[in-house]
């Protein structure tokens, strides 16, 4: 697969087969989505997996501020990856100060950038993955024992795609982009 069509083909997948994705398919993953940019190559982004049936469990009915949809789709899946990042770092410049407007919402832009990463890798090596943001992000720190330091950004439920993703739109360039 190029890299458009890389690009083109990821849809978010919620239906998954029995297989279960190994430990080192996942570490082939990171070692792909380590090269995500970062706010000064600080690499922020830490992705602890969960493929513990009862902490699976746990994750589904009392991390999704119930959601019930995530809570079908947390149901079918092997494995989810926590997406966190260490805090207060990203947005910083070398005095401390904040560069820009944004102050430390840069940590939350470099987890989405990993994310995506994530996601992409995942799908070059035929891993399915969606992303979840409707979460109960401190229930899941407590969940999974996350160091004090870091703080989640995002659930991403993995496995082997069973049957054909949804299909959805995408907005017209002419509605995106702008020149001047
Ligand atoms: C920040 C973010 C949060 C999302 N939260 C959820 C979620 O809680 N549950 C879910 O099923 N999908 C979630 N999604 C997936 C989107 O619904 C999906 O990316 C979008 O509909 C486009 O579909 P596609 O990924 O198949 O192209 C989320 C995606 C992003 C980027």
């Amino acid at each position: 697969m190029n890299g458009k069509e890389l690009l083109l083909t990821r849809r978010s997948i919620r239906s998954f087969t029995d297989e279960v994705v190994s430990r080192e398919v996942l570490k082939e993953i990171v070692e792909i989505a380590k090269y995500a940019p970062s706010w000064k190559n600080f690499q922020v982004a830490r992705y602890t997996f969960v493929d513990d049936p009862t902490i699976l469990n746990r994750i589904a009915t009392e991390g999704v501020n119930d959601f019930i949809y995530n809570t079908n789709t947390i149901t079918k899946t092997k494995g989810i990856c926590v997406l966190s990042y260490v805090k207060g770092k990203s947005g910083k410049m070398d005095d401390d100060t904040f560069g820009s407007s944004k102050e430390n919402s840069w940590e939350v832009f470099d987890a989405g950038i990993a994310s995506l990463q994530f996601c992409l890798a995942a799908h070059s090596k035929g891993v399915g993955t969606t992303i979840m943001g409707v979460i109960a992000d401190e229930v899941i720190s407590e969940i999974v024992n996350l160091p004090d330091n870091e703080t989640v950004a995002a659930l991403i439920v993995y496995g082997y795609p069973a049957g054909e993703p949804r299909k959805t739109s995408r907005l017209e360039v002419d509605e995106l982009a702008r020149f001047l």
